[in-house]
């Protein structure tokens, strides 16, 4: 089986060549990442039966040739950082919509099976007392130009699977944490802040409800889809992990041996989604999954020793990151 990953470079995608090369030994890997500033081609360095071509989604060519040599393609190539979004929108909308449109262009041509990595925010966000949860029959309702770019090419699969019959699947995740995740990012940023003796800081009033899942159980969800999935579904995961921000902070402040409130208040992120929460009945009802890193707190702890442990893997983007953050008040 040759699997092509586009994004393999970036957080989940090159968690998920890990597991692929070590849970399929008859698989080999193609990785197509533009390697911008989130892609890290340490995350992948060195594995076997992979080779990373440095290219975009956007280059149909390039996406033509590699999809033909392909048996399965792993679309999680995407503009991934709701800030950077607000910021310029633009590199969104060629990446995530154009870069998918090519994915499901040469997979129609070349009849490739295709798995699509999308998110919970194209369903917008949850009250903090509502009861609901998403399901796959929950609205789009996207809120910012990342989620609005990622129920686009979501929508662009469906229409390709009604259309053309491509043999396609969809899943839409929660917030992961875990390894090789990029120092933007909340649980990462707070971290690396702590390491740097800097004070972690929180957006708005800090009750925003992330659904937390470690992204080992995000990726072997992935592979329940393609394994067992039926064609043309939209599978949702998440593994029941909803904490609020301040939560998080407070656990992150404790585990790193600091008062769980020395952290700063900042300015809210405009348009910031309220809260996320996940069903996965369906995925686990029709493939068996279920999540086995259950225990954030273990979680936690082993994500503060693996960013103290690779400090040379994400120091050199971290004074660019800061430099962002600074720029928006952050
Ligand atoms: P990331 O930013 O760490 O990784 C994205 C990777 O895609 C990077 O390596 C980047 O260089 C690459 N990329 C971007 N545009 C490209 C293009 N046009 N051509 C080739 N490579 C390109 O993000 P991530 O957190 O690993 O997210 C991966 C996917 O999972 C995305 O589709 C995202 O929407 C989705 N997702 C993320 C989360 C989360 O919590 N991080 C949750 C649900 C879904
Ligand atoms: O829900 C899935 C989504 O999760 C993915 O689709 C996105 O790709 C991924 O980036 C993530 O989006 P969020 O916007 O939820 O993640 P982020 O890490 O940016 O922020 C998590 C929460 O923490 C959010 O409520 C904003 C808040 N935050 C973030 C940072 C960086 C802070 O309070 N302080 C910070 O410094």
């Amino acid at each position: 089986m040759h699997v092509l990953v586009t994004g393999g470079a970036g957080f989940i995608g090159a968690n998920f060549v890990h597991t692929t090369v070590e849970d399929y030994p008859d698989a080999t890997v193609t990785v197509i990442d533009k390697i911008g500033y989130a892609g890290n081609p340490k995350s992948i360095e060195g594995l076997d039966r992979v080779k990373l071509v440095v290219g975009s989604t956007e280059d149909r060519d390039l996406m033509d040739a590699l999809v033909g040599e392909a048996d399965l393609v792993v679309n999680f190539a995407a503009e991934s950082h709701n800030d950077n979004s607000l910021v310029d929108p633009s590199p969104f909308i060629y990446s995530n919509l154009v870069g998918t449109f090519n994915t499901l262009e040469a997979c129609r041509k070349h009849h490739v099976r295709l798995h699509h990595i999308s998110t919970d925010e194209v369903y917008g966000d949850l009250d903090l007392d509502d009861p609901r949860k998403f399901t796959p029959e929950s609205p789009y309702w996207p809120s910012s130009p990342y989620s609005a770019s990622k129920a686009g090419s979501d929508m662009l699969v469906r229409a390709w699977v009604r259309s053309f019959e491509i043999e396609a699947t969809i899943s839409n995740c929660s917030n992961n944490y875990g390894p090789y995740q990029h120092v933007e990012k909340f649980i990462p940023r707070m971290i690396t802040n702590r390491m740097d003796g800097v004070r972690p800081r929180l957006y708005g009033d800090g009750l925003n409800v992330r659904d937390w899942i470690h992204v080992l159980d995000h990726n072997m969800a992935v592979w329940a889809i393609i394994e067992k999935g039926r064609l043309g579904e939209t599978y949702l995961i998440g593994a029941n992990g909803e904490k609020n921000n301040l939560e998080i902070v407070r656990a992150l402040n404790r585990m790193m041996g600091f008062d769980e409130d020395d952290f700063d208040w900042v300015k809210d992120r405009p348009g910031h989604d309220r809260r996320y929460a996940i069903d996965p009945t369906k995925l686990m009802e029709e493939t068996g999954w279920a999540p086995k890193f259950t225990d954030l707190d273990k979680g936690l702890k082993d994500t503060i020793e693996w960013y103290q442990a690779n400090e040379a893997w994400w120091r050199p983007a971290k004074e660019e990151t800061e430099k962002k953050y600074a720029a928006q008040g952050h």
